[in-house]
């Protein structure tokens, strides 16, 4: 291991919060074992309005499903046509999160049992503008998910034209599955709570994302054995972004432009849910110098959500905190997120209504 790599963590910062763990090739292992290349190719997103949003995380109980629920409220009361996914194959409880009794018709009625449209399976959720495609409830899962499935849900929610945002709630974990519907999105946002152990989390899921990317296009850029050394925790290992490129930019200097600028798109967007201190308001920017100061790779900050009794209480409600409680510190953080979404989208962010 090359001394000058090691993860020192910035000055200022408690180092156990914020310290990337090295790369290595323990995420290699991560999620079922499959191999075809799923996004790679994906049609581009770019020049159409309709954008996806993902929101996935390290573990469940960090707030994934309560960050999609409301930041759909939040994105559809500005006037945005909303279409909130229930990807959590395994945990599916977003309608709960909604107010939304259980769903007669699910995304299992959509991969299995031939409803051919999406729309078929929309149910509304009260909120104007806000549609909801419940999670299955039987025993589809992420591990199950077949691949000719997957391939079917990609292909359609790329093809949507009628919504303006598609929010998926990701199931917890690096299942490749979880992955490629991240990697996929537009806005690859990933919930972290300010504790170490869910910043561990995090930072395994971006990893398992970045190795998951780079698996994708390895045999398009024919990059195999350099990607294989960047998994590799073995002397010599390739631990940074620029380090891949680098050894690719000794073979062909035109394709690790190329692959330079593919993986720079490759932006994970933080959110810090369940800040109790002014410290903890400073992990998700901590977090995002960290990583590239190690990895070369970029993350953004899309900032932090108080932990406030409002949110839960919210919950037990089966309301989104948005439409119980607007006012409440939780609400607050959760408009700026989606004021935040649709600034980098350059759309505005007022209500609605003139
Ligand atoms: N900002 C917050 N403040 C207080 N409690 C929260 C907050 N965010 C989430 N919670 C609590 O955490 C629980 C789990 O959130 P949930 O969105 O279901 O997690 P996930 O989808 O990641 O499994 C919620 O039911 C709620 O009680
Ligand atoms: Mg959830």
């Amino acid at each position: 291991m090359r001394s000058s790599l090691k993860p020192v963590p910035p000055s200022r910062l408690p180092p156990e919060s914020i310290h990337p763990p090295l790369m290595g090739a323990e995420t290699r292992s991560a999620g079922t074992v499959e191999n075809e290349s799923m996004v790679a190719g994906a049609p581009g997103l770019g020049g159409h309005s309709r954008r996806i949003i993902a929101v996935g995380g390290g573990k469940g109980g960090i707030g994934k499903s309560m960050v999609s629920a409301n930041l759909g409220v939040a994105l559809a009361q500005s006037g945005k046509r909303v279409l909130l996914v229930d990807a959590d194959l395994g945990g599916a409880n977003l309608h709960t999160c909604l107010g939304v009794g259980q769903p007669e018709v699910t995304l299992s009625d959509f991969l299995r049992k031939g409803k051919a449209k999406l729309e078929e399976v929309m149910v509304p959720t009260g909120v104007p503008g806000l549609d909801l495609i419940a999670g299955a409830q039987d025993s589809l899962d992420a591990a199950n998910l077949k691949y000719a499935q997957k391939q079917k849900l990609l292909r359609t929610l790329l093809a949507q034209q009628s919504v303006d945002y598609l929010i998926l709630d990701l199931g917890a974990g690096t299942s490749f599955n979880t992955l490629d519907f991240f990697l996929l999105a537009d806005h690859g946002v990933l919930v972290v709570l300010p504790e170490p152990t869910s910043v561990e989390n995090a930072y395994r899921f971006v990893k398992a994302a970045f190795f998951r990317k780079l698996q994708q296009v390895e045999e398009q850029y024919g990059i195999e054995d350099v990607v294989e050394r960047a998994m590799s925790t073995r002397e010599g290992a390739l631990r940074t972004l620029h380090d891949v490129v680098a050894q690719v930019r000794k073979r062909d200097a035109v394709k690790a432009e190329r692959l330079s600028l593919e993986l720079g798109q490759f932006h994970v967007r933080l959110v810090v849910n369940q800040a109790r201190t002014d410290a903890d308001l400073k992990v998700g920017a901590a977090m995002v110098s960290a990583w590239k100061k190690f990895f070369g790779i970029d993350m953004d900050d899309l900032g932090a959500i108080r932990y406030d009794d409002e949110a839960w209480r919210a919950v037990r409600k089966r309301r989104p905190v948005l439409m119980e409680r607007p006012e409440s510190l939780a609400s607050q953080g959760l408009q700026r997120l989606a004021a935040r979404i649709l600034a980098i989208d350059g759309l505005p962010s007022g209500p609605s209504t003139p």
